[in-house]
């Protein structure tokens, strides 16, 4: 996929930052998008010293003209674009009765409707790339979670965007598959990540350190061989959906 141009959003830790790294290997020119932008700036170059293309873009991808303003830099900086990785989010877990509605607002924002922006403003490049020669396809890689299929006590509004996700991956793809545009997503188990970080200590207490204890956890690398086994298939060859779970929870 040497000249392929990628955009991974959440790039400045976790799951987006291990994914860069790993579709950089591959060949692709990778945008990274986050909003700590001396972390995005820190990776572009370590891309870079490894003989690799990146782009820093800072962004909000919560607001909408952010997150156009974001895919237009990367389409005029680096002239195409041809795989979108969704991967930017949030996971706030606790109780519905008696719930902060602010931290939902900021769930919902982030893992719906920023993923929702950035697809947006991305299609018509990527319906474009896809077009492009006549044996070419385009991606969008949607990082969702296991949450995306399975509900928990205490992971109500966690669940609900997941769970949204899944459902706009799957319409979307029977929209633009025949276009050759690929849209899948991918579910990963527990990633050891900063994603827990955002909780409480009651939460952290009650919720996060048992299942850690309990659990096998992932690696961000796990689910960036992930991302890129999906986006270098064969043009032919669509991956709807891919779980990648811990051996002891598979
Ligand atoms: N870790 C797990 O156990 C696990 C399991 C299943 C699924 N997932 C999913 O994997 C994805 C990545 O999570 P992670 O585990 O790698 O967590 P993470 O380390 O906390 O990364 C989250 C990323 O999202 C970015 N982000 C948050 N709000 C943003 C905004 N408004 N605009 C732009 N970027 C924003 C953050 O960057 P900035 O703060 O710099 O903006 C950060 O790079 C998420 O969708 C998560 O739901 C994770």
């Amino acid at each position: 996929m040497t000249s392929n141009v990628a955009i991974v959003t959440g790039a400045s830790s976790g799951i987006g930052a291990a994914t860069a790294r790993r579709l950089a290997e591959h060949g692709a020119s990778v945008a990274l998008v986050a909003r700590r932008a001396d972390r995005l700036d820190e990776l572009a170059l370590e891309i870079e010293n490894a003989g690799g293309v990146a782009l820093a873009v800072e962004a909000d991808i919560t607001d909408r003209a952010q997150a156009e303003a974001a895919v237009q830099q990367v389409v005029e900086r680096l002239g195409r674009l041809d795989i979108l990785v969704n991967n930017a989010g949030l996971m706030l877990l606790g109780p519905i009765v008696g719930a902060d509605a602010e931290e939902w607002d900021r769930m919902i924002s982030i893992n719906v409707q920023g993923l929702l922006s950035m697809t947006r403003a991305a299609l018509p490049h990527l319906l474009q790339a896809a077009d492009d020669g006549g044996r070419r396809v385009a991606d969008i890689v949607n990082i969702s979670s296991i949450a995306g299929r399975v509900a928990w006590n205490g992971y109500g509004v966690y669940n609900l965007t997941k769970f949204g996700v899944n459902g706009f991956t799957e319409s979307l793809r029977q929209e633009v598959t025949q276009r050759h545009v690929r849209v899948g997503v991918l579910e990963p188990g527990g990633v050891a990540t900063e994603l827990a970080s955002h909780n409480s200590p009651e939460i952290h207490r009650e919720m996060i350190t048992p299942f850690l204890e309990q659990t096998e956890i992932l690696a961000p690398e796990d689910i960036a061989d992930g991302v890129a086994y999906m986006v270098t298939r064969p043009r032919h060859a669509s991956i709807g959906e891919l779980w990648i779970m811990p051996t002891d929870q598979a």
